[in-house]
């Protein structure tokens, strides 16, 4: 079984050495969070937001605060991702562009919005479980497609929660899930590391 998809999926690897001197455009940044926010969220909530971190002066910012890790310094970008805790209350208005395409009737928002409600309202811990994993696909939709356009990535969390939420000014309801950076290789890294088997880590039921 295999395809171009497949083949990118399988051939991706996490990158430490990348091409200091190259850059990305704010244009192939912005295509890149325009892939990964295609991605799928819970009840379409799109609870997330991307600091790319692409100049000199916010390199060095970001560098100390994240373990000196190289691609910080070295990769043409590395996005801060962000997830915002799960808020129900935002469904109605997330739908909206989705009736007005056309996919979905008007009546049926209610019953997103409802069992939204019933999910996270009162429940920090699955807001923020959302948060996570809403930055999570969202992350990975950009490390393939970055893939796909010959850069390599780096998902890092390796950073002080902390100090990063707020020398970005992160807001109360913003969790920084992780750092991704992104950008032309240089030589050194490594292949991709072998898995367990699929046998230890799938069970049919
Ligand atoms: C959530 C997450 C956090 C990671 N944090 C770091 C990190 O801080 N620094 C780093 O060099 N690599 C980091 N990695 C990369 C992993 O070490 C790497 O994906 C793993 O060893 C498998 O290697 P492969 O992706 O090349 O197959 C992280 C990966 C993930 C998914």
């Amino acid at each position: 079984m295999t395809n171009q998809i497949i083949e990118n999926i399988l051939s991706r690897s996490a990158a430490k050495y990348y091409d200091a001197k190259a850059v990305l455009s704010d244009e192939q940044i912005r295509e890149l969070v325009r892939i990964g926010t295609s991605a799928p969220t819970s009840f379409h909530l799109q609870n997330w937001r991307f600091i790319a971190v692409r100049t000199p002066e916010a390199k060095a910012r970001l560098s100390p605060i994240a373990w000196n890790q190289p691609p910080i310094i070295e990769a043409a970008v590395t996005f801060i991702v962000i997830g915002q805790l799960a808020d129900a209350s935002v469904v109605p208005q997330r739908l909206a562009p989705v009736v007005e395409a056309g996919i979905m009737p008007a009546h049926l928002i209610p019953e997103w919005e409802n069992p939204a409600r019933g999910l996270y309202d009162d429940n920090a811990q699955l807001q923020r479980d959302e948060a996570i994993r809403t930055a999570t696909f969202g992350a990975a939709a950009i490390i393939y497609a970055a893939r796909s356009l010959g850069w390599g990535s780096t998902p890092m969390i390796g950073f002080d929660f902390d100090a990063v939420s707020r020398e970005f000014g992160l807001a109360d309801n913003e969790v920084p899930a992780l750092l991704l950076s992104v950008g032309p290789e240089r030589q050194g890294n490594w292949p991709q590391k072998p898995r367990l088997p699929v046998l230890d880590v799938l069970h049919f039921a």
